[in-house]
């Protein structure tokens, strides 16, 4: 797996794959490109170090009165104003001394001199090759998926309807959707511009189980192609921008429309001839295409003229789902798709989404 990771994103945690999924990135690594930078930074960590040492017993020596009694300098300033030379006070130089050993220990378990690893395998095995931060995430989130594991296993077994009725499940699914979904689509996922509403029964993919397992775990992106040029500019679009204002029954310039018509054919590869969609296909052959239904007034990218002059003419490509496969594992999409999928009810309550 390459990770593609730009220089100045490089201090970032996370990183994005050549697949496009967002993954954690290798940190603590030691990332050194040359053996003089290692030594280089060994150097002037134990120079530093052995100076503290070295100014702590010069200081404790120079002392020049005997402990409990003030010693004036020879020199005045402001006719009356005097200094004394009174030793360190005891807790501050053992205050010294423990961040010294503080420092020191740490030092000798974790990777802070260069490229030396550090003996944190001494303490705990599983640090046997030496401590870092990706590892400690990872053991730590071992230790977290273990103790979830039986509740997870639990859903594991459960339909997307059984878990809708089930507090925990439900009560999981939300947490996740607000930790990982709610910044793109919204607190209560209806969304917003470029970010499609996941609480009503207008799906780009589907809103079965399936389809909606699907979107998460690998992610999509719909990709309206620019069309400016195929429709002849600025009057083309123009036309057939009304030609999709009407097919919602929006206010429109008829003559225009007419004319946007006769040229929908190209259109009608992705959003079928009567404009209601990829998702209305019959065949099912082009659901993952994700070309919204035109019919209705749900618009993905705004449903104004210049919203749809620009979609038509530019194309959008920009509105990408990601994919959570590597970031949630296939555990916690099972519960998170089951609380997205019950988000769509009907006023008596009832989940509208498909169950199959
Ligand atoms: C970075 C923004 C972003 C995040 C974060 C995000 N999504 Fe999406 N999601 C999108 C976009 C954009 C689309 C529409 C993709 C397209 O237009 O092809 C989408 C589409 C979807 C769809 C398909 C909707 C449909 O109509 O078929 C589902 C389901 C979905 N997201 C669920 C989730 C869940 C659950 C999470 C949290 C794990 C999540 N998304 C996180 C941006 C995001
Ligand atoms: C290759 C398939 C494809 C073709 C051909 C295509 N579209 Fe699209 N169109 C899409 C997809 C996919 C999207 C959704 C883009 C996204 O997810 O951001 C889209 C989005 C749109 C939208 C935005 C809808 C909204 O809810 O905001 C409009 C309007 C639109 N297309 C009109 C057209 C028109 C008019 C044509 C013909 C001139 C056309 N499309 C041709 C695939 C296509």
């Amino acid at each position: 797996m390459s990770d593609f990771v730009h220089p100045l994103m490089s201090h970032l945690l996370v990183g994005v794959n050549g697949a496009g999924d967002v993954v954690l990135k290798n940190v603590g690594e030691a990332d050194f490109t040359s053996p003089f930078w290692s030594w280089f930074v060994i150097a002037i960590t134990v120079i530093g170090f052995l100076f503290c040492i070295l100014l702590l017993i010069t200081q404790l020596r120079a002392r020049t009165n005997k402990p409990g009694e003030a010693h004036v300098q020879p020199h005045e300033w402001d006719e009356t104003l005097q200094e004394y030379n009174n030793p360190l006070p005891r807790w501050w130089v053992w205050m010294f001394v423990i961040t010294l050993v503080f420092s020191a220990l740490y030092l000798w378990l974790y990777p802070g001199l260069g490229s030396y690893k550090g003996n944190m395998g001494l303490i705990d095995p599983a640090y046997k090759d030496g401590w870092t931060e990706q590892k400690q995430y990872d053991i730590e989130k071992a230790k977290l998926d273990a103790t979830s594991k039986p509740l997870y296993d639990k859903f594991a077994g459960m339909t997307f309807a059984q878990m809708a009725e089930d507090k925990a499940a439900m009560q999981v699914g939300k947490r996740l959707f607000l930790n990982n979904c709610a910044q793109c689509h919204g607190d209560a996922g209806t969304g917003g511009l470029g970010f499609p509403n996941l609480t009503d029964s207008d799906w780009l993919y589907g809103g079965s189980p399936d389809a909606i397992k699907q979107s998460i775990t690998a992610g999509r992106h719909g990709i309206m192609p620019a069309h400016g040029d195929i429709l002849g500019g600025a009057q083309g679009v123009n036309d057939m921008a009304n030609y999709v204002l009407s097919l919602s029954d929006s206010a429109h310039d008829a003559v225009a429309a007419a004319r946007g018509k006769e040229k929908f054919a190209v259109c009608a590869a992705c959003h079928m001839a009567d404009g209601k969609g990829s998702m209305s296909d019959p065949t099912g052959a082009l659901a993952s295409i994700g070309a919204p239904n035109l019919t209705d007034k749900i618009w993905l990218h705004g449903g104004d003229m210049k919203s749809l002059t620009e979609t038509i003419s530019k194309g959008r490509d920009k509105s990408v789902m990601p994919a959570w496969d590597k970031l949630l594992g296939a555990d916690r999409i099972h519960v998170l798709s089951a609380y997205v999928w019950q988000l769509n009810r009907s006023d008596d309550g009832k989940v509208k989404n498909p169950e199959q």
